[in-house]
């Protein structure tokens, strides 16, 4: 059916995002028109995460939103993507939880390797069917479907999906499936038609991207032809696996001028015996060992992490090699999460035996000295003139713009005539654990310094 109104929202991780970008162009063909205000649409999609029971718990908040907006229009199809979609299935239809007071809210689930069958999903919904395709897929990889993108400058490339490593508290493997990956020449070409069309940062996307393998190419070939489509492109990647982190990679990250010095490697803890019985596949040793290769390749290389606290079983003793971790490493900043248990996965057979109170208590203590450290590694870069990608205006006003460098450090900074999508240099003024703030760039300018162009 056409010209209906179609919208989404998005939660959990970065390839949700990019899904979601899969899902619109699917929908967009089909004849449906894209819209951002959920008061008009005739379809209200959710791509959800079951990544935390708290992710769960805001996303069953938002289905109660829409059952009010089934209630003024009852024509209305609502449908549930993503991993929650994966995991609960038919549940989503008949659980109270989902449902409240019986209030069948959700039309349609639909899997992450299912999103080819929407159209006709939904159309059957408009008849009165629920419907619902939730199977995974050995060969999914929607590489030729054209993701409909809202930004003109950067963009994401999901390369791989779906996960093997079956960490012992992770439900990702569960809920996307098996590993695959996209053919190098497949995403190369997707890259040229990016760089024809202006795109200035692409981001390679996937659970475990460098253990991305096409049979004949792995993630160092992959990032490495990426980077040399267009050195006005910058190049991300994220998240990598420590396991996976190649020497290859290391060497064609740190001699590739546009591929940014940033590289997110979660960790999760820093006791051997937690890293074991979550099964990591390495110890503190490897990592400290691998994180001194980097730094020693990479210069100046900021490293972001993972963590969690209050795995079962985790002592006060696991808990302070955490934070000896932290302190030794130094990174630029740490995605922090208290222990929740997931159904499935084979830390949810054990007791969950840290409380909350004290899971809640570790976790403030490792945010409050990551950002003491954030905050003196940003500190480190006041005085220093930073290359910035220029990404849209700051939160607060029109007069100052935001960007980010390529070491992935936030910056803010007065606009004085420049514009989003063009790459700038900025003197940076002053710091706090998440930003940089520059001085106007044209007063470096008056100082005898040189603007920079995009990276060479
Ligand atoms: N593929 C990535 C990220 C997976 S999910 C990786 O290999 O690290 C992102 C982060 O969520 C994980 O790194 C982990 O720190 C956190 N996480 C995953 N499952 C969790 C759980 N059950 N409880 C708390 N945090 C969890
Ligand atoms: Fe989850 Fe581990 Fe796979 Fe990351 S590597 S998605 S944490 S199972
Ligand atoms: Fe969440 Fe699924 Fe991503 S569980 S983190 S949306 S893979």
């Amino acid at each position: 059916m056409t010209g209906k109104k179609v919208y989404i929202e998005t939660y959990g991780c970065q390839m949700n995002v990019a899904d979601s970008e899969v899902v619109l162009s699917i929908l967009k063909k089909d004849g449906y028109e894209i819209i951002e205000d959920i008061s008009s649409a005739d379809v209200i999609l959710v791509n959800t995460c079951s990544v935390r029971e708290n992710a769960e718990e805001r996303i069953i908040g938002r289905l109660g939103e829409f059952k009010r907006h089934k209630m003024n229009n009852p024509d209305v199809v609502v449908g549930v993507l993503g991993c929650m979609a994966e995991k609960f299935r038919t549940k989503l239809f008949t659980d109270e939880k989902f449902n409240f007071k019986n209030y069948s809210i959700t039309d349609i689930v639909v899997g992450p390797d299912e999103y080819r069958k929407l159209p006709d999903l939904v159309s059957n919904a408009w008849h009165g069917e629920k419907g619902i395709a939730v199977k995974l897929s050995r060969v999914e990889n929607y590489d030729d479907i054209t993701p409909l993108r809202k930004s003109g400058i950067s963009a994401w490339i999901s390369v791989m999906r779906g996960c093997d490593k079956f960490c012992s508290f992770c439900v990702v493997p569960f809920t996307r499936g098996r590993e695959r990956s996209r053919p190098l020449q497949n995403i190369i070409d997707e890259v040229e038609t990016l760089a024809r069309t202006g795109y200035k940062e692409i981001t390679l996307l996937g659970q475990n991207v460098n253990s991305y393998s096409d049979g004949n190419f792995d993630f160092a070939d992959l990032i490495q032809k990426t980077a040399r489509v267009d050195r006005n492109i910058r190049i991300l990647f994220t998240t990598s696996h420590p396991q996976d982190m190649s020497d290859k990679l290391i060497d064609i990250i740190a001699t590739e001028p546009n591929i940014a010095k940033y590289i997110h490697l979660p960790v999760q803890s820093g006791s051997d015996r937690i890293l074991n019985l979550m099964n990591r596949n390495h110890d503190s040793d490897y990592y400290f060992k691998l994180i001194a290769k980097i730094k020693n390749f990479i210069p100046q290389v900021s490293l972001s992490t993972d963590i969690i606290t209050g795995y079962p079983s985790e002592t006060e003793t696991d808990h302070q090699l955490t934070i000896e971790l932290l302190k030794e490493v130094k990174f630029d900043g740490a995605f922090m999460f208290a222990y929740s248990p997931r159904e499935n996965t084979k830390a949810f057979s054990v007791p969950d035996d840290v409380s909350y109170e004290e899971k809640i208590r570790r976790l403030n203590e490792i945010i409050e000295l990551q950002n003491k450290i954030s905050l003196a590694n940003n500190t480190e870069l006041i005085g220093q003139k930073v290359k910035v990608l220029i990404e849209g205006y700051s939160k607060k006003t029109k007069d100052e713009l935001k960007g980010r460098t390529d070491r992935n450090k936030k910056v803010v900074f007065p606009k004085n005539g420049h514009d989003i999508g063009e790459y700038t240099e900025v003197l940076i003024a002053r710091a706090n654990s998440a930003t940089l703030f520059g001085s106007p760039p044209d007063e470096h300018l008056r100082n005898g310094h040189e603007r920079a162009g995009p990276p060479a």
